[in-house]
């Protein structure tokens, strides 16, 4: 019908990660920090790490599947990859996922870049296609290796996941508001030369452009009819380590006029960190498990509103807000959250630092990598510079109709 409001937001989320990790008490025993400075000073406990047949490709592909496992992929027109750990400089990532899940030729498959931003503006994109033909529905990935220098001050926040998201009309868990607000300034705080592994970062000057980004977003969301604060329930933000959650809150309350001490602020926050001060930085994916704790967490939501701050070095930053649908749990995933996240094998720091410093050839010789991941894909080898992924025994079978609750 003309006219007619049509709620356009998220019908399901997910997220997989690797299946390695390396705590931050193994972590503090090699560097000498005090395993409280990553407790508690940064609020990290452990961080993600691949498996040498794991990788963006192989991660995000997990995710999609248990997505496309439930509510088929008929709808499906468009497939958004969001990462900055791309695998190719011309090759968008999410093709290898749309081959590994046999997903139908008639979709769009495109990468977008921009820092840890860049599912951010995949969520917005995918609501705006959403928006002019309510039948389609848009697949978002975003998937990330955070990776630093060993001995770096930003290798304690290193880490790894891969979210998934569907977005739809008639959403199942939120519905994204029209309004938001934008800030965008360009700055050397973090990034990554494409002849580089890993990122380079002034590590106090990313922290203070993000909380300049933060209420710069925040003043545009406002101006423009954005909810006020006294309205949003709880707010998500990237967190590339927790701790940066903490500080974000405090100045956001202190420049809203209401400023808070840390145990409200950590009491405000804790439904929001539970994943990831477990996986560390996941970069574009770290917003969205965020929002996956909070979903998950006892905290009743229903008809609620959240707000969700993106910020992605460099800088571009969104502040966003959206309602909670009623009946949201019952499509929540909150078991297989909990198996990724626990389900982990702890590395020793010298079996982490040979994976730190393993990579492929890149003089186009055949390698083939060994077979480690308990995961559905795997990153099978390299050889005259093309990357082999395979589906495992434990891959779902083919697309076909779709399974699990309601649509
Ligand atoms: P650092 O050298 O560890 O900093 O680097 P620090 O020495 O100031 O210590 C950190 C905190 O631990 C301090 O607390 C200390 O007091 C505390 P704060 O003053 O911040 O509240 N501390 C202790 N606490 C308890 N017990 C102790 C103890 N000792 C010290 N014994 C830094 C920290 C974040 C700079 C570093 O980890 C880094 O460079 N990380 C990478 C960059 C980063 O994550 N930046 C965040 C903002 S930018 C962003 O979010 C974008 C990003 O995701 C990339 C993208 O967009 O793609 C990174």
């Amino acid at each position: 019908m003309p006219g007619e409001h049509v709620p356009v937001g998220i019908h399901d989320l997910t997220f997989t990660t690797t299946s390695l990790q390396l705590t931050h008490t193994e972590l503090a025993r090699h560097t000498g920090v005090p395993t409280a400075k990553y407790h508690q000073g940064i609020g990290q406990r452990a961080m993600s790490i691949p498996a040498p047949d794991e990788d963006i490709v192989t991660m995000a592909a997990h995710a999609a599947a248990a997505v496309v496992d439930r509510h088929g992929a008929d709808r499906i027109r468009t497939l958004l990859f969001a990462t900055e750990t791309s695998i190719d400089q011309a090759k968008a990532g999410g093709l290898y996922v749309h081959s590994l899940l046999g997903l139908p030729p008639h979709l769009r498959v495109v990468e977008l870049k921009q820092a840890c931003y860049g599912a951010t503006a995949a969520l917005q994109f995918a609501t705006a296609l959403v928006h002019r033909d309510p039948d389609q529905q848009v697949l978002v990935l975003a998937s990330d290796i955070a990776r630093y220098d060993p001995g770096s001050p930003g290798e304690p926040t290193q880490g790894a996941a891969a979210a998934a998201f569907l977005v739809s009309a008639h959403p199942a868990l939120l519905e994204i508001h029209p309004s938001s607000g934008l800030f965008t300034r360009e700055v050397m705080d973090f990034w990554r030369p494409n002849y580089r592994t890993t990122a380079l970062v002034d590590g106090r000057a990313s922290v203070n452009a993000y909380l300049d980004a933060l209420t710069g977003a925040w003043n545009d969301h406002q101006a423009r009819g954005g909810a006020p604060i006294q309205k949003i329930h709880t707010i998500c933000y990237h967190q590339p380590f927790t701790r940066m959650a903490h500080k974000a809150h405090h100045h956001l309350l202190q420049h809203a006029g209401l400023p808070a001490g840390p145990q409200d602020i950590a009491a405000a926050l804790a439904p929001t960190t539970a994943y990831n001060e477990q996986l560390g930085n996941s970069y574009t994916a770290s917003l969205y498990i965020a929002l996956a704790a909070l979903l998950d967490s006892d905290t009743p939501l229903d008809g609620e509103t959240v707000g969700l701050f993106s910020y992605g070095s460099g800088s571009v930053a969104e502040f966003l807000t959206a309602t909670i649908r009623p009946g949201y749990r019952q499509h929540l995933r909150t078991d297989a959250h909990r198996v990724a996240v626990t389900h982990r094998r702890p590395v020793t720091y010298e079996a982490y630092r040979t994976l730190h410093t393993t990579t492929l050839p890149t003089d186009g010789s055949t390698h083939a990598t060994p077979t480690r991941t308990p995961g559905p894909y795997r990153l099978a080898g390299i050889d005259g510079h093309r990357r082999r992924y395979e589906a495992t025994t434990s891959a779902p079978g083919p697309v076909t109709a779709p399974s699990g609750p309601p649509q």
